[in-house]
């Protein structure tokens, strides 16, 4: 059985029709990657996925159970967690606290804020910023950031990770580090969806690619597969590998 299953969904914006009968099975385990041109639905899939959408038709099931339409902390307590494209820490807490957030939606018994405390260590050690576990959000560079963005999604210990660009913006030392963590953070057993632009990091980190075209998937297979697929590189592929192997 799939860990998430998408059974023909839909999602309409008025007269824009950003998901259309879009399927797609991910089983326990898999680190996926979805790539695809700007306004294509990505992170509007992740939307419906985690509750903060409600679809216009269709069905999603995690772990065999009907989720669409449930408010996000009800998806999020089932072990569905998810980083955002726009990084938003809350600048006056600590790095610490932040993480803690994340624990909130543990699901389970009551947990004292100390035992919360303890259990944001792992995640923050996870992203390497244990050493900053006492300073303010605000002071962290952009990169950083982002680590605390993924460190407070993985507070909550979720079986399926969903990744909005969580590389976007970052250089390049900081794109190797944070795949090392992905990867880690996969080989400790969590199921992985990663949203992202830049293609040579999809093909690197994942096992199974997908492609979404305004709102329709438009191939689905093994990172090598789709380096050959000529629709994606005529639709996408062709023009976004040329603008990053361009210096600068
Ligand atoms: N809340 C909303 N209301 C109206 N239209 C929306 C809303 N959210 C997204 N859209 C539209 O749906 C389409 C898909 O947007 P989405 O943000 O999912 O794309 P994306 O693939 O994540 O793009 P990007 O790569 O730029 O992040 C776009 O045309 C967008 O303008
Ligand atoms: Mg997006």
């Amino acid at each position: 059985m799939s860990l998430l299953q998408l059974d023909h969904l839909y999602k309409r914006f008025g007269g824009l029709e950003a998901i259309g009968d879009l399927s797609l099975a991910v089983p326990e385990g898999q680190l996926l990657g979805i790539i695809g041109p700007n306004g294509a639905g990505k992170t509007t899939m992740l939307n419906l996925v985690t509750g903060y959408l409600r679809p216009s038709k269709g069905q999603i099931l995690f772990d065999g159970r009907r989720v669409a339409g449930l408010p996000p902390y009800r998806i999020a307590a089932l072990g569905v967690s998810r980083t955002f494209q726009i990084v938003q820490p809350f600048h006056e807490m600590t790095v610490a606290e932040n993480v803690l957030v994340g624990s909130l939606f543990l699901s389970g018994r009551r947990r004292s804020i100390a035992e919360m405390r303890r259990l944001a260590e792992g995640p923050l050690e996870t992203v390497g910023l244990q050493h900053r576990a006492a300073d303010p959000a605000g002071a962290l560079t952009f990169g950083d950031k982002k680590k605390l963005e993924l460190a407070r999604a993985l507070a909550s210990r979720p079986r399926l990770l969903l990744l909005d660009e969580v590389m976007s913006g970052l250089n390049r030392a900081e794109i190797g580090s944070m795949c090392d963590i992905v990867r880690q953070v996969h080989r400790a057993g969590t199921t992985v969806i990663m949203i992202e632009h830049l293609v040579q990091v999809i093909l690197t980190l994942c096992e199974r690619v997908f492609v979404l075209d305004f709102g329709h998937e438009l191939f689905q297979g093994a990172p090598g597969e789709v380096m050959q697929h000529p629709e994606v590189i005529a639709s996408y592929l062709g023009k976004q590998l040329e603008r990053e192997v361009q210096p600068g």
